[in-house]
C-alpha cells in the first residue's frame, strides 16, 4: 500500500463492518427465533415475578411476591421465554377509566420490563403487539400505562395524555392565604380506617375528574397495607382524615423521610376548601424542614393558596399515556362540549384496524363516530389523537408543534371547542 493511498484500510474497514453487521442481524435473529411470548401459568408467577423485578434492577422478596400476586390477573399476564427463564415481561390490569361524561374499559399496562442480557432484541416490541390484538379483542377501547422513559411508547401508538407536577417546599414559606378554620376537623385514622374511607372520598373526586381509574378492593388492600418495597426508606404510612362536612370529606396519606421531611402520597379532597385544610395540616408538623408530593394534578388548586407561590418548586412530567385501541370506538364514549362535524384521517401502523377515514358528529343528542370516504378536514396520528382524547392538551397546540396536518382551515379549532374540558385529567396512581 503507498502511503497516503487509503483505499485498501477502507476496503479492510467496510469488510469488518459488514461483519460485525451481519453476526448483530444473526444475534438477533437468533434470539428473536428462540424467544417465545405467550401467557404465564399460575406456577410461573414467582419466576415472572423475579424477572419483573430484575428488570427494574431490583430484588425481590417473599412478602412483595405475595402483594404483586394479589394485584395481578394471570391470564393477563405475558412472559418472553428464553427455553424455561422468563426473560421479558408485561402485565395488564382490567379497569374502567373517568372520561368526560362516564367512564371507558381500560387496560392498564404494569410491570413492563426484558432483563438487560436481553435488551435491544425487539422483546418489548413483540410483548407489545401481542398485548395490544389482546386488548382489542377483549373489546377494550383504551389502554394506559405511566413511562420510565419518554421516548418508549410513542412508536407504540401511545401519546401523553396527561402531565403532572412534583412538589417540594421548604416548611418556612408554607404561609397560606384565608384563614385557618377555628375548629379541628382532622384526625389521624388507622390504615384499617384509611381504608375504609379512602375509597369512598376518592369516588366522589373521580366523578369530576377525567383519567381517574376504579381501583377495586384489591388496590386499597395494597395501598393499606403499605408494603416495606414501597416505602423507600420512609416511615410506615401515616392517615389524616378531614371531617368537615358532616362526615369524612378528605384524607391525606404521608410518611416521614430522614426525620425531617414530609412526603404526600396521597392528598384528596371532596372540596378545594378541604384540601386546604389537609395541605394546613401538613404544613403544620413540627420538626419537619421540607414536605414533598408527586404526581399532582396540573390544574391543582394550592399554588393559589400559598402566600408564597414563588417558594413551592414545581416540576412538570408526562403523566397518563394513552393509546386509543379502537379509535371509534373510544370516540364514541366520551361527551363533548360543543358540536362538530369533522372527518380525520387517522394513522396508526400498528393496529391496523384504526387507520381509516372517521366522520366525528357531535350534537346535543350525543355523538356519532362513522368510517367515511370523504376527504379529510385533518391527519393526525393515534398517539396525538390519545393525547387530546381526555383534554390533557389541544389539537392547536399540537398543530403548532407541527404534529398535524390540517386540510380544512378551522377544523382544528371546531375540534378543540368540543374535546374542551373543564379540569385537566389527572390519573391517581398506587
Ligand atoms: C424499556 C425496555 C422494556 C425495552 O425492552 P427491549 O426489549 O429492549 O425493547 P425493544 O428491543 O423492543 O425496543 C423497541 C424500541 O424501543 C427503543 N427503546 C427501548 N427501550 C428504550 C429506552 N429505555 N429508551 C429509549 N428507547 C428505548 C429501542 O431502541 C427500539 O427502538 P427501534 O425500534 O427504533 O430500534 C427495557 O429496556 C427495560 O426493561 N428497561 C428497564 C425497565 C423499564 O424501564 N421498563 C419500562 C417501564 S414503563
Amino acid at each position: 500500500m503507498r502511503r497516503g493511498d487509503h483505499s485498501g484500510r477502507l476496503f479492510a474497514l467496510n469488510q469488518v463492518i459488514f461483519l460485525i453487521e451481519n453476526r448483530w442481524l444473526l444475534g438477533l435473529n437468533r434470539i428473536q427465533n428462540t424467544i417465545k411470548v405467550r401467557t404465564i401459568t399460575e406456577e410461573e408467577f414467582p419466576a415472572w415475578e423475579r424477572a419483573a423485578a430484575l428488570g427494574f434492577g431490583e430484588h425481590t422478596t417473599e412478602a412483595r411476591q405475595l402483594q404483586i400476586r394479589g394485584t395481578t390477573e394471570i391470564d393477563r399476564t405475558i412472559g418472553a421465554f428464553d427455553g424455561d427463564r422468563v426473560v421479558g415481561t408485561t402485565s395488564a390490569h382490567t379497569f374502567t377509566m373517568s372520561v368526560p361524561g362516564g367512564a371507558v374499559p381500560l387496560a392498564y399496562v404494569d410491570w413492563v420490563a426484558v432483563l438487560p442480557t436481553h435488551r435491544r432484541n425487539g422483546i418489548l416490541t413483540r410483548m407489545t403487539k401481542r398485548q395490544l390484538s389482546d386488548f382489542h379483542e377483549r373489546g377494550e377501547p383504551l389502554a394506559g400505562l405511566t413511562a420510565t422513559e419518554s421516548s418508549i411508547y410513542e412508536r407504540f401508538g401511545y401519546g401523553i395524555a396527561s402531565w403532572i407536577e412534583n412538589w417540594s417546599i421548604r416548611r418556612e414559606h408554607t404561609g397560606m392565604t384565608g384563614p385557618a378554620s377555628a375548629t379541628v376537623e382532622t384526625r389521624f385514622v388507622s390504615p384499617q380506617e384509611a381504608r375504609e374511607i379512602g375509597p369512598v372520598i376518592y369516588d366522589r373526586v373521580r366523578r369530576e375528574r377525567s383519567g381517574m381509574f376504579d381501583y377495586n378492593g384489591q388496590w386499597w388492600d395494597a395501598f393499606a397495607s403499605d408494603p416495606e418495597h414501597w416505602r423507600e426508606g420512609g416511615s410506615e404510612l401515616f392517615h389524616v382524615v378531614h371531617d368537615g362536612y358532616g362526615g369524612p370529606g378528605g384524607l391525606v396519606s404521608y410518611r416521614i423521610r430522614d426525620r425531617s421531611e414530609v412526603v404526600v402520597l396521597l392528598l384528596l379532597g371532596a372540596t378545594p376548601k378541604v384540601e386546604s385544610a389537609l395541605w394546613r395540616h401538613c404544613f403544620g408538623i413540627e420538626l419537619m424542614d421540607s414536605i414533598v408530593a408527586s404526581s399532582r394534578p396540573i390544574d391543582d388548586p394550592l399554588p393559589w393558596m400559598l402566600t408564597e407561590p414563588r417558594r413551592l418548586e414545581r416540576s412538570v412530567q408526562d403523566g397518563l399515556w394513552l393509546r386509543l385501541v379502537d379509535v371509534q370506538k373510544a370516540l364514541s364514549s366520551r361527551s363533548y362540549a360543543s358540536e362538530c362535524r369533522v372527518v380525520i384521517q387517522v394513522h396508526d401502523p400498528m393496529c391496523l384496524w384504526n387507520e381509516k377515514r372517521i366522520e366525528v358528529e357531535t350534537s346535543p343528542d350525543g355523538v356519532s363516530c362513522k368510517p367515511t370516504s370523504r376527504s379529510p378536514d385533518l391527519e393526525i396520528s393515534v398517539s396525538d389523537l390519545a393525547s387530546i382524547y381526555l383534554g390533557g392538551t389541544t389539537l392547536s397546540t399540537l398543530g403548532r408543534a407541527g404534529r398535524i396536518e390540517e386540510h380544512t382551515r378551522g377544523s382544528l379549532k371546531t375540534l378543540d371547542r368540543a374535546f374542551a374540558t373543564e379540569r385537566f385529567p389527572w390519573t391517581v396512581e398506587f
